[in-house]
């Protein structure tokens, strides 16, 4: 907590550290009611200044001392957070013993309990509250680690690296790990628990055999073969694709159930979220799978872009970040669908990571300034981020792409770094001068592509004229024009692509198909074209940016038949919908037979991946249409989103009911791409089916009861719950709890599937989900599950014309404020975008925020994001 107003951080104030720490040695004495740590650190100095510098949070400093000899209150500096010494010499051996409590740890960062366990979290800034460091991630130093701990209570002890020893001597544990690999401090992991571990082994392109582990709590061991799978193949993956090989003789994954983000790359001892590694079919939906081989890679792939090259400050965090999602990204793409994977991306970046970079929280994908850097860790530092890295992909190619990352990793293997050698790394590898692509990294919002065409029949010709800016941010203005990589294609009246050549060659790539748009504005011709094609811009995604560029819903009904890009067919999809639902607005929303002709020829279509069916028959979110929308009002969207899905599913019944039923065939549950489209079509049938009237609830109730499985039971669940028939959705809610009340992270969904439908979240039901037995303030998850849901998807209940949902997201706020201020920060995130809002909305979410200023104690992390959106 602050007395002060607090301070921001910013890029070009960054010093090198005074001192390195060549070797960290530190010893954990887990008691039951505190842990007692000392650490020994060889230091040297490295420049001029003899000033060490040490951080430290709700520490309870027990000693220091300097070569053995133990400093009086004199000889050092003891500030808020910080300890300091200063007059040292070149080397020496400093002790410090601190006292900590971890039973008393709410905010889940440094060491703190979750269910039985003992588990830490480190990053960004939770080494500190374990113990006096520099803790900041230029400093690297080899750590060895002794936990000691009641043997019986405690039989697995474990930390970074390899293990040394371990013995029991008069009822306690004794572990010693050594981790030969100098890394930062956000890097080290502890954990101590009775778990049960699930064992496999790999052995690298080196013929280095590595034993893998997964750890649990002894409830969980029949959920952990996916993970362990989905870890194998992303080991392969990274050997295969960028020649990365592992380089410890172990590799482990605990899993926690009290996590305030999604996992952790500690070396050597990833610990994730429970619900982001465990799964079984029973109980663990398809998208639960599929986020949990991509959340596995994630942090795999950080082993070498994050660990063995890590951020010199935390303003480059967008260099492991930005860069590792784009692995993960690939990673799945190549294991599954990469159209459905560009598509959801796509669908991320366009709702949550737009809004982000339109609203008060908007920042470049290297900030200059923070107050708080656990508020950084955004859809810009991590979507974008991943976009950016991706357009490297787009006008390298693949090849100079992984020149530039092979030449990255030889360069700076063991250091700590910033995106700008990243970049020089892509230059030198490929003599390309990124000068103006810099800009991607330095100015926030979302740029924004005007695009008009022309063709003329009598010269053959086409006409292309682009015009890009970006709008102003806070604290940001006149932004200069971008290098954004346009992929294109032509395609012809029979649907046929057609060969692209601009007359202006120097702009264009053929390999991949890109056009290099690089001024404010530009005019591209293509000649000897002897119809006029129908244009595909920005193909696959090929820049996080918006486009303006009007298109004849005939000619969007051309692109989503005959593109031969699924992202960019999904795409004039998407559009199409999107203009159906500006008509249901103004009240004269009406389907055409063409309308009605494409789409059921999509359903009907079996050489269609139909995961990809699945994408292309579903209407944006609400969010999706609000980031499409000027001024956001969100009963309206509400409104007429649903007047266009009626209208859907009552025009398509009955090819939607043979759809559902030739899809609905009994096989054994399989978590592969096959199965799992199948489901994924299938389950969107019978959303639509459910709303035409009770023979498609009925199918819903059949499907929930005979379901083998969480995916098909998950979703006849919410095809119940969003139908508004609120007996028969009570009723199986009622039947869900009960067989599942003893799993929680089956409960969590039960939660969130609730908290987030329109038709059910009205204030009393979340009220009444609240003071659940099922749910807990101190369990991040839940909060996710119930409070996240409810202000991020049940948008037209969140926004009633009471206020009611927001003051209800306000109080939460207040309430975590001091427990857990990153989770309460994070929630904070939809009353952030009040501006965007129609006026009397607007005006009540701004009331909320201004008494969450109001009080008192503000946590750094809260008091940031408050303040800037009312700035
Ligand atoms: N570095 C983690 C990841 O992206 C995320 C994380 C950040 C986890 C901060 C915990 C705390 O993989
Ligand atoms: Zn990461």
């Amino acid at each position: 907590m602050r007395d002060a107003q607090p301070t921001a951080i910013q890029l070009t104030d960054y010093k090198e550290p005074a001192y390195e720490v060549v070797e960290t040695h530190l010893r954990f004495e887990l008691e039951e009611e505190f842990t007692l740590v000392t650490s020994t650190l060889k230091i040297r100095q490295r420049g001029e200044s003899n000033e060490l510098f040490l951080n430290g949070q709700e520490l309870g400093l027990e000693s220091i001392s300097i070569d053995g000899r133990v400093l009086g209150e004199g000889e050092y500096t003891l500030g808020d957070e910080s300890l300091t010494l200063t007059g040292l010499y070149a080397e020496h051996t400093l002790q410090v013993v601190t006292r900590i409590y971890p039973a008393k740890n709410t905010a889940l960062e440094g060491l703190y309990r979750s269910g039985g366990m003992y588990c830490t979290q480190c990053e960004a800034e939770g080494f500190r509250r374990i113990t006096y460091y520099p803790d900041r991630p230029d400093v690297m130093s080899v750590f060895t680690t002794e936990i000691i701990a009641d043997a019986g209570q405690y039989p697995v002890l474990l930390s970074n690296g390899n293990p040394v020893s371990e013995e029991v001597i008069g009822g306690k544990r004794h572990a010693v790990w050594h981790d030969p690999h100098k890394k930062p401090a956000y890097l080290f992991a502890l954990v101590a628990g009775d778990l049960l571990v699930t064992e496999d082994s790999f052995t690298t392109c080196g013929g280095r055999e590595v034993a893998l582990k997964i750890f649990v709590e002894p409830r969980n061991i029949d959920k952990t073969a996916y993970a362990m799978d989905a870890l194998k193949r992303s080991m392969r993956w990274d050997e295969d694709v960028y020649g990365r090989e592992y380089d410890l003789d172990i590799f482990m994954i605990v899993a926690v159930d009290d996590f305030n983000m999604g996992a952790m790359e500690n070396k050597g001892l990833n610990i994730f979220n429970s619900s982001c590694v465990l799964a079984n079919p029973a109980t663990a939906t398809d998208a639960a799978y599929q986020r949990i081989e991509a959340i596995v890679a994630h942090e795999y792939f950080h082993n070498w872009s994050g660990n063995r090259v890590t951020c010199r400050d935390w303003f480059q965090l967008s260099l492991k970040e930005g860069f590792t999602v784009f692995r993960d990204a690939c990673f799945s793409a190549d294991m599954n669908s990469a159209t459905v994977k560009r598509v959801e991306d796509a669908g991320i970046l366009r709702t949550v990571q737009f809004a982000e970079d339109a609203g008060p929280m908007a920042h470049p994908v290297q900030p200059d300034s923070y107050i708080e850097i656990s508020n950084f860790y955004t859809v810009t530092i991590y979507e974008k981020g991943a976009e950016v890295v991706g357009m490297y992909h787009k006008i390298l190619g693949a090849e100079g792409f992984r020149k530039g990352t092979d030449l990255y990793f030889d360069r700076h293997d063991g250091q700590a770094v910033t995106i700008n050698e990243f970049v020089q790394a892509m230059e030198d590898a490929n003599g390309v001068d990124f000068t103006q692509f810099r800009r991607w990294y330095k100015q926030a919002g979302t740029p924004v592509v005007d695009v008009l065409t022309s063709y003329d029949s009598g010269a053959g010709r086409l006409t292309l004229t682009l015009r890009q800016h970006t709008p102003d941010t806070p604290g940001q203005t006149d932004k200069q024009p971008l290098w954004i990589p346009v992929q294109l294609g032509l395609i012809g009246k029979d649907g046929s692509p057609l060969t692209v050549t601009p007359d202006q060659e120097e702009f264009w790539t053929e390999s991949s198909q890109v056009l290099h748009f690089r001024e404010a504005e530009q005019t591209f011709t293509f000649s000897g074209l002897e119809q006029e094609p129908a244009v595909s811009l920005f193909r696959d995604f090929s820049a996080p940016v918006r486009v303006n560029y009007q298109q004849s819903r005939e000619t969007l009904r051309f692109l989503l038949r005959h593109d031969s890009d699924g992202f960019n067919r999904w795409d004039a999809g998407q559009r199409l919908m999107l203009s159906w639902i500006d008509d249901a607005r103004e009240g004269r929303f009406e389907l055409s037979d063409d309308d009605i002709s494409v789409y059921r020829e999509l359903l009907n279509d079996t050489d269609l991946d139909p995961a990809m069916v699945a994408y292309l028959l579903a209407l944006p979110s609400e969010s999706y249409i609000a980031e499409f929308s000027g001024e956001i009002d969100p009963l309206a969207i509400h409104s007429a989103r649903e007047e266009v899905s009626g209208a859907l599913a009552s025009a398509l019944r009955d090819d939607i009911v043979a759809c559902y039923q030739r899809l609905n065939i009994a096989r054994e549950y399989e978590p592969d791409p096959a199965h799992m489209a199948q489901r994924s079509l299938k389950n969107l049938a019978l959303s639509y089916w459910s709303r035409t009237g009770d023979d498609g609830l009925a199918a819903a109730q059949q499907q929930y009861q005979s379901a083998d499985n969480m995916t098909d039971q998950m979703a006849a669940l919410r095809a119940l719950v969003n139908s508004g028939d609120r007996m028969r959705a009570q009723s199986a809610l009622d039947d869900f709890y009960e067989r599942w009340q003893s799993d929680p992270l089956v409960v969590n969904q039960w939660l969130s599937v609730q908290a987030g439908s329109a038709e059910m979240a009205t204030i009393e039901h979340i009220n009444d989900l609240l003071a659940h037995p099922a749910f807990d303030w101190r369990n991040p998850n839940k909060v996710r599950s119930v409070i996240g849901a409810f202000a991020n998807q049940a948008l037209s209940r969140f926004h009633s014309a009471d206020g009611e949902g927001y003051r209800l997201l306000a109080d939460a706020v207040i309430r975590l404020n001091e427990s857990n201020p990153q989770i309460a920060s994070r929630l904070l995130a939809p009353l952030t975008r009040w501006k965007r809002l129609v006026p009397s909305q607007s005006q009540l979410m701004k009331a909320e925020l201004q008494r969450i200023m109001q009080q008192g104690n503000l946590s750094k992390d809260v008091f940031e994001v408050v303040s800037k959106s009312l700035a």
